[in-house]
């Protein structure tokens, strides 16, 4: 065995999981310079939920961010998270979109794109294997890692030589909810790097505590890369820290060579930029601790703060606990889906339906009747047919692949984007999110606008731009 690489999610999920992705560009470019130099795999930098926030919240350009970061990181693989048909909204897009997306990433600078599907549906991942392949970037496909009667080694074995066989150049196992337990880590790396010859990859958080010692397991077991957040914005629902496992593993065989103190300068950091984010109101204590919720109700950190919200809007807050037992039905009655984006999100809702309306499935959401048609693609186990009818009575349920129902869109969105779309990036942002593109390229013609009004002291411009988003 030789020596564990590592990705660190610093710039990506670890503010994403612990910090509603509120981390801002120029809070990411004072440390570039010595993330650089320390010598990661890669840094998960883009992607995920940061491209929405970036327009959403933050008043910045996600295509902007990322040449920037590109520049200032020229020696370290720059990594993204990419939701497969859904790119990075929640809903299926046409191929064309995809193509686009996945070429202007790459030319824009990402190297490797972690490529997954919530449901792991591989039709859902061919075109953007595909893509990722033709324009020349590194193709991580996951596996949506989660635990139910079908969920099975043999069947994440079985599923991650299907995308190798596809093009995949490296396997990645998503475990985005912290369900992967120690010894199944063992056993699963131990299956995929007898059985498949791509290097392979693993995700997981701490949320329940279980994080660390899963990785040293699957590190044990000859896990070639694995992601860690360093410990500003490491552990609890983020990934586990960076600098333990690298103290952890130094002098033995599988020494990461990378340098402590390097690692905790740049950790330094990010303790300011944590400081910030916790003032503003986007860490809570609660994203810190463990929570043993997962272990027993495999519901994702995520989860539990949108379902406590959803109860408090209908005023049913004494009914956490029946809706967190309720989840796990839904999901059997689905055919056991990955909780993730957006997964997560639908049985959630209708777990929350099922309790608050006193009668299981007297409603539907219209995402759950989409699930249950198989809109988002094939169900992982048997559905519930009983559901199934009362959720969409006679009508068929869809067997191909759901993009293939799909008429190509861009020259549909470059239409409606109108002249403030300057750009193919421009317009692929506004094909993702259509009012929030739209709000943020008007505020950006009026900002260029005032700009091009004589002003003294322009250092003031980019503050300005960030006071705004302190109020959302
Ligand atoms: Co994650």
């Amino acid at each position: 065995m030789s020596k564990l690489f590592i990705t660190d999610t610093i710039l990506r999920d670890a503010h994403q999981s612990q910090a509603a992705t509120r981390m801002r560009t120029d809070e990411m470019l004072a440390a570039c310079e010595i993330l650089d130099s320390i010598g990661y795999w890669s840094l998960e930098c883009w992607g995920g939920a940061t491209f929405d926030s970036c327009l959403r919240f933050l008043n910045e350009d996600p295509w902007e961010r990322l040449r920037t970061l590109r520049k200032a990181l020229p020696n370290t693989k720059l990594q993204m998270l990419f939701r497969g048909q859904n790119i990075l909204g929640y809903k299926h897009y046409a191929d064309d979109i995809v193509e686009r997306f996945v070429r202007k990433a790459i030319e824009n600078g990402i190297d490797v794109i972690r490529i997954f599907d919530a449901l792991n549906d591989v039709r859902n991942l061919e075109s953007s294997i595909k893509f990722t392949k033709k324009y020349g970037g590194i193709c991580e496909a996951a596996l949506s890692y989660t635990v139910s009667p079908v969920h099975s080694e043999d069947y994440f074995v079985d599923l991650a030589k299907q995308l190798v066989q596809m093009g995949a150049d490296v396997i990645c196992i998503k475990d985005m909810a912290n369900l992967l337990l120690p010894y199944d880590a063992y056993s699963l790396v131990k299956r995929l790097k007898s059985e498949i010859s791509v290097p392979i990859h693993l995700h997981t958080h701490n949320t329940a505590g279980t994080g660390d010692m899963t990785y040293l397991m699957a590190v044990q077991a000859g896990v070639d890369i694995v992601d860690c957040a360093l410990s500003a914005l490491g552990n609890g629902t983020s990934q586990p820290a960076t600098e333990p496992l690298v103290a952890s593993l130094k002098g033995t065989e599988r020494d990461t060579g990378l340098d402590i103190e390097k690692l905790a300068k740049a950790s330094r950091h990010f303790m300011g930029v944590a400081e910030r984010l916790k003032k503003d109101g986007f860490i809570s204590d609660k994203s810190l601790k463990v929570d043993t919720n997962i272990l027993m109700y495999q519901v994702p950190g995520g989860m539990l703060s949108n379902l406590v919200s959803q109860l408090k809007q209908a005023g049913a807050e004494d009914k956490y606990y029946e809706v967190l037992e309720e989840i796990p039905r839904v999901r059997k009655d689905f055919g056991y889906p990955p909780l993730v984006t957006p997964t997560s999100q639908i049985v959630g809702t209708q777990a929350v339906l099922n309790v608050i309306s006193g009668q299981r499935y007297k409603m539907f959401t219209k995402e759950s009747k989409a699930v249950l048609a198989g809109e988002y693609g094939r169900l992982p186990g048997e559905v519930n047919e009983e559901v199934r009818k009362l959720a969409i009575g006679d009508k068929a349920v869809i067997t191909c692949r759901p993009a293939d129902l799909l008429q190509p869109e861009y020259d549909k969105c470059v239409e409606q984007a109108g002249p403030l779309a300057q750009s193919e990036e421009d317009v692929l942002s506004y094909a993702l999110f259509p009012q929030v593109a739209e709000k943020f390229f008007q505020a950006r013609a009026a900002r260029k606008e005032a700009a091009e009004q004589p002003v003294e002291d322009t250092s003031n411009e980019v503050r300005v731009l960030y006071v705004d988003d302190m109020t959302v």
